[in-house]
């Protein structure tokens, strides 16, 4: 059977247009990502935000003041409805098709990239997502931020009986053979029907990834520890943890 490819991360994202599109006009900015956003990036960046969707963070980030701010995703039906938004606003956001393994972008172009929502960890196998950090690394400044976040295979103890029987399966070569490695699932979305890939690591193998990839960690968390989010944003988005990491 075939390794699952980017072609399904993009139709995951496809079928879910409409409720990315809701999230960015009814909800916003997270407490959390405001939180992270105001502390470490400043009004005068020129930030990435990769992975942009239908441009909830850039059009908030904006709107905030961080007014040199661009928007790329390899989603095309994603971009259409930011271009879309952008135009109603009447803002003049750049928002462009663009894959993060992959960035368009000059070496140094960025003072900070921005993968929101635990977009990095959907793109599928470890190769590909060292290819797009390699890449984040390349078009940021020296010192420059990185800001993203993951889900936790250590975080919630009703999941740990489910990692371990996972272990278990991949270890004896029982795993679905379209995943690649362990802590990959494929999943039906939180309160839609779709079926979604994602990346589940623990926080050792961020840490490694970031390290190998020339990155040092300054400030890591997990959101529901420090931070009461709305119920809107409760209802479409799980526990997660927060990476404020810088280019070494
Ligand atoms: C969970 S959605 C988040 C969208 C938006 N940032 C938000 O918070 O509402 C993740 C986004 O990452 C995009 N994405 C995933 N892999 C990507 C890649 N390799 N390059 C660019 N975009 C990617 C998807 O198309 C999707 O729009």
């Amino acid at each position: 059977m075939n390794k699952l490819t980017t072609d399904f991360v993009i139709h995951q994202y496809q079928s879910g247009i409409e409720s990315y599109s809701k999230f960015t006009t009814e909800v916003g900015l997270w407490a959390s990502e405001q939180y992270v956003f105001e502390k470490y990036l400043k009004k005068t960046d020129k930030i990435l935000d990769i992975g942009c969707g239908t441009g909830r963070t850039t059009f908030h980030l904006f709107r905030l003041g961080y007014e040199q701010i661009t928007g790329v995703d390899f989603t095309p039906e994603m971009i259409a409805e930011a271009t879309a938004l952008n135009e109603n606003y009447q803002l003049n956001i750049t928002f462009k098709e663009g894959d993060a393994r992959n960035l368009e972008y000059k070496d140094q172009e960025f003072d900070s990239v921005i993968f929101s929502f635990n977009g990095m960890m959907s793109i599928p196998n470890s190769t590909q997502r060292k290819k797009a950090l390699n890449e984040i690394n390349r078009v940021l400044k020296g010192a420059g931020m990185f800001i993203f976040t993951t889900h936790d295979r250590e975080k919630d103890a009703n999941y740990f009986d489910f990692w371990k029987e996972q272990k278990q399966i991949w270890s004896e070569g029982r795993q679905d053979p379209k995943l690649y490695e362990f802590g990959d699932i494929i999943t039906d979305s939180k309160n839609e029907e779709r079926q979604i890939y994602i990346h589940i690591p623990n926080q050792e193998e961020i840490n490694n990834f970031l390290q190998e990839g020339g990155f040092e960690v300054i400030e890591t968390f997990y959101r529901n520890d420090k931070f009461e989010e709305s119920e809107k944003v409760k209802e479409k988005s799980g526990e997660c943890r927060f990476w404020v990491v810088r280019k070494r």
